[in-house]
């Protein structure tokens, strides 16, 4: 799986490129996945591939101005919705617990959520990013339980590798990968096997397919390189091979 991660970028042109570049490919093996910002989600309406948001609130409805639920991400095409995204933790101060509930809402209206969990470079450097990592998918388990996890994508972001040009090497991507999945075999061997595992941070065209080759790296999370609908489509063909 790929998915593209606008984050608070593009225009309604560029979704209408990205749309005809992808549409134009044969990218029938691969699960490709865009979330655009949410004014130009239903631009992507006839995107052969999914479309998801890149939040949503904890509520359901009601006085929180500024806020969008996930039935109405539901309503306007949405299957997928990222929860937990990095850069929510640290400009929105969305805790571990936040993100759970958040999970389980998306859950609750029929959204696949793609979970993102990932250390600070001051982690990393610490030695101590399993536990870290552990502990952000810990607290989502203590709210939806291990069951839940066969509707959830996983996306493994380390934060000193976006949007930086700092790639965790694949070695590094498949190390975390292979973490998150024998922490959740113990809990079901099933769902821990059938779990996809994105990577993303700073993922090009250029270094997609030794990256997307790792064992229990099953597609990326893509960035600044969404935005380029020629290099996210060459990210996409990385992943079918
Ligand atoms: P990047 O971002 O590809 O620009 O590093 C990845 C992400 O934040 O999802």
């Amino acid at each position: 799986m790929v998915a593209g991660n606008w984050k608070m970028n593009g225009n309604i042109e560029l979704a209408k490129q990205m749309m005809d570049t992808l549409n134009g490919a044969n990218l029938t093996d691969v699960d490709v996945l865009v979330c655009p910002p949410f004014p130009f989600i239903s631009a992507f309406n006839s995107l052969k591939g999914a479309i998801g948001g890149q939040n949503l609130s904890e509520f359901d409805s009601g006085a929180h101005t500024g806020e969008v639920s996930g039935s109405m991400l539901k309503s306007v095409g949405c299957d997928f919705v990222l929860v937990g995204h990095s850069e929510r933790r640290t400009d929105n101060g969305e805790s571990d617990k936040l993100v759970a509930e958040k999970v389980s809402v998306a859950l609750k209206h029929g959204l696949t959520p793609v979970l993102c969990v990932g250390e600070p470079e001051s982690v990393r450097d610490s030695g101590e990013f399993f536990n870290h990592i552990q502990a952000q998918i810990e607290a989502v388990i203590n709210v939806i339980g291990i069951d839940d996890f066969d509707n959830i994508v996983v996306a493994y972001e380390p934060v000193w590798a976006i949007g930086t040009g700092k790639t965790a090497s694949p070695l590094q991507a498949q190390e975390v990968h292979a973490f998150i999945r024998e922490y959740l075999r113990k809990l079901n061997a099933d769902i821990a096997n059938g779990l996809r595992i994105l990577y993303g941070g700073s993922v090009k065209a250029a270094n997609a397919n030794e990256l997307f080759s790792q064992p229990d790296v099953d597609g990326g999370l893509i960035g600044g390189a969404s935005l380029d609908p020629q290099e996210f489509l060459n990210i996409c063909l990385a992943a079918k091979g």
